[in-house]
């Protein structure tokens, strides 16, 4: 009652926290409790703790909690021993940097309405990750399960799952597992994680793994978003598109592939995002890499430092029914662009710095022509490379004047420097005006013989063909 009057004041309370089972008071510090509006916090971090304290009276005495948050990060606890009650509908807590290497059974029994648990940063095995510890109190013979929906097990010493692990957790939304020496998907663990039936969003990066096998994620039906990034796979795992018809964001950074293609995203219809950054190896983008993504809005392709080609038919089949808004290409080593590569005009953001753009007639064209220049971000107007006339120039700065007239706005200038041009194009050019000449002189040539033996026929032929026309429209 005294909390409700004073609703909306910030409470401090530093209480000293009383250490509990009988052990040694080794509590260094008090934890800060606040309570703002229906929400409660406990501040427990960096106190040097080593052992969970009971939660001092003042938790148990209030009423109307809402929402409960209790943090331990950064203590030096190595068990993690049996909760006491927290009251709120919502609790979140938080193991966080600690030095974890036991959790007892029943651990959480005592917080059913436990909705986050952090328990990242310690040492935490998969032998520790036993069924017994994630379930509720225990009533007429069977558990009940918890609340529980964001639980972070990143950066433990994780092999393996236990198949019942989430077998009391039916709520289970959010699983983060990276930073773990998984390396292999085991069958075991791909039973837990396919009994976490609601689970919508799945980390699995850096955890060393090479595949997925191709059931793992069967029964994932409500799998939104997954994180494979810094493993060790060489392609996009088909596996993934067991859960194409829910899978909304893929991150897919920092792994050994080298190249991109049609089978690359196979089934992956619904996908919204797509990040792949960061892989050092990818070279290429080919035919068809994206034309499974129907539903894509935001492409991320930046950051490959050594991706230097995108096929022009990399979105082949998508640009009829167009849904891509933001694209990004930052930071990849790429000079050319072809200008039928996607309806530039249709973008929303386009990001292209960091590259080694030449500056030709075809990145003018999608600049300057489609409107591409408009799209940028503010300040974060790429730099031409080449040709050494331009480079350093804002690319939205050119105007080449030698180019097709693409755009009427597109204003020509003097100078035509041969050093625009590619050697490619300076050879096809000559071997064009040589063709165009030759087959002139052959069709003067022709045109002369057949003049001045047919020039009669023709010319009364043709005035037939007037009058039988006319005949038949008077007729
Ligand atoms: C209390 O928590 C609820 C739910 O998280 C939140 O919407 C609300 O803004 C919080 N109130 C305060 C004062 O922090
Ligand atoms: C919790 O307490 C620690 C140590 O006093 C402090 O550094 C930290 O900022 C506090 N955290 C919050 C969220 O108040
Ligand atoms: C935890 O605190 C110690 C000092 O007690 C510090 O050296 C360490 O970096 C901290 N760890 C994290 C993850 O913040
Ligand atoms: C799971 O979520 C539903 C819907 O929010 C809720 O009704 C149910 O009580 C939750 N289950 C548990 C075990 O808390
Ligand atoms: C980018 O490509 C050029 C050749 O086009 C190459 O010389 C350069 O080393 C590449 N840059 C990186 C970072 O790999
Ligand atoms: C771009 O053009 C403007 C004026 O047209 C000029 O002031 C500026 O220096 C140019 N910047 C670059 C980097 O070419």
């Amino acid at each position: 009652m005294y909390f409700k009057r004073i609703r909306g004041v910030l409470v401090i309370l530093s209480v000293l926290v009383s250490a509990s089972y009988g052990q040694k008071d080794d509590v260094k510090g008090a934890c800060d409790i606040t309570l703002r509006d229906e929400n409660l916090t406990v501040n427990c971090s960096r106190r040097d703790i080593s052992t969970i304290p009971t939660w001092p009276e003042q938790i148990n005495n209030l009423e109307q909690v809402h929402d409960v948050v209790i943090t331990f990060f950064n203590n030096s606890i190595t068990t993690l021993t049996e909760l006491s009650g927290v009251r709120g509908s919502h609790v979140a807590i938080s193991f966080k940097s600690n030095q974890i290497v036991e959790i007892e059974d029943d651990a959480f029994s005592n917080v059913p309405r436990m909705v986050y648990l952090d328990l990242s940063n310690n040492f935490i095995t998969g032998e520790v990750l036993r069924s017994e510890i994630f379930h509720g109190p225990y009533k007429n013979g069977v558990y009940d399960s918890i609340a529980l929906e964001t639980l972070n097990l990143g950066f433990n010493e994780i092999h393996s799952l236990d198949r019942y692990l989430f077998q009391y957790t039916p709520n289970l939304t959010r699983l983060y597992l990276n930073n773990n020496p998984i390396e292999i998907l085991d069958h075991v663990t791909i039973l837990a994680l396919s009994s976490a039936g609601n689970l919508e969003v799945l980390d699995l990066s850096k955890t060393d793994i090479d595949t997925i096998p191709l059931d793992a994620f069967r029964g994932l039906a409500n799998l939104q978003h997954i994180d494979l990034s810094d493993n060790r796979f060489t392609t996009v795992p088909e596996s993934l598109s067991l859960v194409g018809s829910t899978l909304k964001y893929l991150t897919f950074n920092k792994n050994p592939i080298v190249k991109l293609d049609d089978d690359s995203f196979v089934g992956l219809n619904n996908l919204i995002e797509l990040e792949v950054a960061e892989n050092d190896y990818l070279e290429e983008v080919t035919r068809s890499t994206f034309t499974p993504l129907k539903n894509l809005r935001v492409l991320h392709l930046c950051h490959n430092m050594n991706l230097r080609y995108i096929s022009h038919n990399a979105f082949r089949g998508l640009k009829d029914k167009w849904t891509l808004k933001e694209v990004y290409l930052d930071d990849n080593n790429l000079s050319e662009l072809s200008t039928d590569l996607m309806p530039w005009s249709k973008l929303e953001i386009l990001g292209m710095t960091g590259n080694n753009w030449l500056c030709n007639c075809d990145l003018a064209n999608i600049i300057t022509g489609q409107g591409a220049s408009s799209k940028f971000k503010p300040g974060e107007i790429p730099y031409c490379a080449a040709p050494m006339r331009l480079a350093g120039s804002l690319i939205t700065n050119i105007t080449i004047s030698f180019c097709p007239a693409f755009d009427k706005t597109f204003t020509p200038n003097r100078g035509f420097s041969l050093g625009n041009l590619k050697p490619k194009h300076v050879i096809w050019s000559i071997l064009g005006v040589a063709l165009i000449v030759f087959v002139g002189m052959v069709l003067g040539m022709l045109a002369k013989g057949i003049k001045t033996v047919y020039v009669k026929k023709i010319k009364n032929a043709s005035i037939r063909y007037a009058n039988l026309k006319e005949d038949a429209i008077n007729a």
